[in-house]
């Protein structure tokens, strides 16, 4: 059992002044949470600032158009989880009268918020013992424990959920939470932990039989597909000619045409098969993009429309560009 006191101590102490601390609005500790999520803190910050005037409240969120909040959060990647946000203030206006929901199976039902989520929220801004684990946490506990299993596996890490539930209970939840994941973040880091400065060291095992840096044990993840694609910085004049996903991945977002091919040859000869004329005038360095499940490696062309247009382009004001939601792997791209 850990020392549940000199922990929230430790949390009290060394906390950092982060934005999302300023106050416990069950509404922006969800904004926050989400965003956090699936991106690192400091690159959260400026983001949640913005999107808090922006979207002060649910109702604002709920009234958003979906391209604002695109370009809004656009460089945070998983774009998909906003979309979630947006449909579930939806229901929050709807179903709730506009009311933030306070209990665990009302947050549950909502698009995109799963046990993480819920369990942040009651805790945070609830004051509530629900358990949120995420990575930062199930680090901390797994090496407090001692627990050497493989978590990558659901149901190893659904055992630390059930330690982090029972401990929460003994605990003040907000302080708690917020604690252990600070923790996670500034101390019982993933390298080269700072184990002298931690409160929970006496009790921790794996700094007792020093395998710190070999717990939690992540199995390797299965390799990533690699796609190639010859993307086209395709200009007419004072337009680009871009286009909007419909794919699952990335929907919504803006792009350059792109086609999944070793060279431009191949794609020159099909477009004009097609009846459409283009002309390359300038080779573009390569970018790779990582995504979750796969590796984008663009071979990036400025290219000058001559004739034709296919179904599925747009024409883009070169002046617009700014402000349309883009795609990062293709904001990457230097198209100068
Ligand atoms: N990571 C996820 N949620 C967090 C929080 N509330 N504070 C610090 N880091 C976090």
């Amino acid at each position: 059992m850990i020392d549940i006191d000199r922990l929230q101590g430790w949390f009290l102490k060394h906390q950092r002044d982060l934005p999302f601390r300023d106050d416990r609005d069950p509404y922006l500790v969800w904004v926050s949470e989400v965003m956090l999520q699936q991106t690192q803190v400091e690159t959260v910050i400026p983001f949640f600032v913005r999107f808090k005037t922006v979207f002060p409240n649910v109702r604002s969120l709920s009234e958003s158009d979906p391209e604002v909040l695109q370009k809004l959060t656009e460089g945070l990647g998983y774009y998909r989880r906003f979309k979630l946000m947006r449909e579930a203030a939806l229901m929050i206006m709807r179903d709730y009268g506009g009311v933030f929901p306070k209990t665990y199976d009302d947050l549950i039902r909502l698009p995109g918020i799963g046990e993480y989520t819920a369990g942040a929220i009651m805790s945070i801004a609830y004051q509530k013992p629900y358990a949120a684990t995420d990575g930062n946490v199930i680090r901390v506990i797994s090496r407090v424990m001692g627990i050497k299993d493989d978590m990558r596996i659901p149901a190893n890490r659904k055992r630390i959920n059930t330690i982090n539930q029972a401990w929460i209970m003994r605990a003040d939840p907000r302080l708690y939470t917020e604690a252990l994941m600070e923790l996670g973040a500034l101390v019982c880091t993933p390298k080269k932990p700072q184990c002298e400065q931690c409160p929970l060291k006496e009790a921790c095992r794996s700094h007792q039989q020093q395998m710190v840096e070999s717990v939690p044990f992540l199995s390797k993840k299965p390799s990533k597909t690699v796609i190639t694609y010859v993307t086209l910085i395709l200009e007419d004049n004072d337009h680009y000619i871009m286009r909007k996903r419909t794919e699952q991945l990335l929907e919504g977002m803006y792009e350059w045409p792109q086609f999944e091919a070793e060279s431009s040859t191949g794609v020159l000869a099909s477009l004009s098969a097609q009846g459409i004329e283009i002309e390359i005038t300038k080779t573009l360095p390569e970018v790779t993009h990582v995504f979750t499940h796969r590796i984008w490696k663009m071979s990036p062309y400025r290219a000058r429309l001559i004739q034709g247009m296919d179904q599925s382009w747009m024409r883009i004001r070169k002046s617009d560009l700014k402000d349309k939601p883009m795609a990062v792997a293709h904001s990457k791209i230097p198209i100068e």
